[in-house]
C-alpha cells in the first residue's frame, strides 16, 4: 500500500489503471475525479487490441506476462484492470500471480436488473464478454425476475477508438450494433449495461441512436469508490496526481491523450510482444 507520510516529504499512491486501448480511460478519468492526489500509470495494450478478437488461454497469459513486467517496473499500490473483456477471465490468475490488490471490471448486471423498471435489460459488451461464463453466472445470481438480453459486439470497441481519433463512424455502421438491445415483448428494455470500457467514449451517438430513451449504465463511477475504499485515507499533504501513459506498440496517441490531461512515456514495456 502507499507509503506511510512524513512531517518532511510529500507521499503519493501509485493506481495503475489497464485496458487494451482507450477504454480504460473511462474509468481512470472517475477514479482521477475521486482520488486526485494519486499518481497513475496508463497503461493499453494496443498491440493485441482487439482483446474481444483473442483466444482466451493466450489473453489470460499475455496479461499475466505483461502485469508482471509492469508491476516491477512502476510499483503500483493498486491495478484496476479497465477491460471486462479481460477481467472476466484473467482476474483470478492475476490475483494468484501478483499479492497487490487487484479491482476488475465485470458487467454492471446487479445494479442494472436492480434499478430496471420493466424487468427487461440489455448488456452490450464484446463478443467474448457476452460469452464468457462469469458473464452468465452473474445473470444466474442476479437478474432475479429481469429478462436479461446479451448483445455482442465485435466492433464497436474499434469503432470507438475510431472517434476518439477523429475518424467519423457513420451511423449506419453504429446502428446495427446497438440494435438488438433494444427489445419489445409488451415490455420494453429500460437499461442497456455498457460493459465494454469504451462504449462510454460514444456514449452520446448510441443515446441519439436509441429508438427509446433507455438508461446507459456505465459501471466507472462504482469502480472509482471501490478504489478509494480499497485505498483508504489518501496520503498527505498532498499534490495535484499526475498521469503517464504506456502503449505497447510504443506508439500513444499524444492528442487524444492530451485531451484527457495525459502524458505518454517512452520506450513502453516490451513484455508479451
Ligand atoms: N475495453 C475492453 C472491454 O472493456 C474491450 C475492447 C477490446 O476488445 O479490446 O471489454
Amino acid at each position: 500500500m502507499a507509503a506511510q507520510n512524513t512531517v518532511s516529504e510529500t507521499v503519493s499512491e501509485t493506481i495503475l489503471v489497464f485496458d487494451s486501448g482507450l477504454g480504460g480511460l473511462t474509468v481512470h478519468r472517475e477514479i482521477a475525479a475521486v482520488r486526485p492526489s494519486a499518481d497513475f500509470v496508463y497503461v493499453a495494450d494496443d498491440l493485441a487490441f482487439p482483446y474481444g478478437a483473442m483466444e482466451e488461454p493466450a489473453l489470460v497469459a499475455r496479461v499475466v506476462a505483461l502485469m508482471g513486467e509492469l508491476i516491477a517496473t512502476y510499483r503500483p499500490d493498486l491495478v484496476v484492470i479497465a477491460c471486462n473483456t479481460a477481467s472476466t477471465i484473467a482476474l483470478p490468475d492475476l490475483r494468484k500471480n501478483f499479492s497487490l490488490p487487484f479491482v476488475g471490471t465485470v458487467p454492471a448486471i446487479k445494479p442494472a436488473c436492480a434499478a430496471s423498471l420493466t424487468r427487461r435489460v440489455s448488456v452490450l459488451g464484446t463478443e467474448a464478454t457476452v460469452k464468457r461464463e462469469y458473464t452468465h453466472a452473474l445473470i444466474r445470481d442476479y437478474a432475479g425476475d429481469c429478462q436479461v438480453t446479451l448483445v455482442g459486439s465485435n466492433k464497436l470497441a474499434v469503432y470507438a477508438e475510431a472517434e476518439l481519433a477523429g475518424r467519423s463512424v457513420a451511423d449506419a455502421m453504429l446502428t446495427p450494433e446497438l440494435a438488438p438491445c433494444f427489445r419489445d415483448d409488451g415490455a420494453r428494455t429500460d437499461t442497456v449495461v455498457l460493459a465494454c470500457t469504451h462504449y462510454p467514449l460514444i456514449v452520446a451517438r448510441l443515446r441519439r441512436l436509441a429508438p427509446w430513451p433507455v438508461s446507459f449504465l456505465d459501471p466507472a463511477p462504482a469502480i472509482a469508490r471501490r478504489v478509494a475504499d480499497l485505498l483508504g485515507s489518501p496520503p498527505s499533504p498532498t499534490r495535484p496526481g499526475a498521469t503517464r501513459a504506456v502503449f505497447t506498440s510504443g506508439h500513444a496517441p499524444t492528442a487524444v491523450l492530451a485531451r484527457f490531461g495525459i502524458r505518454a512515456e517512452h520506450p513502453a514495456p516490451t513484455a508479451a510482444t
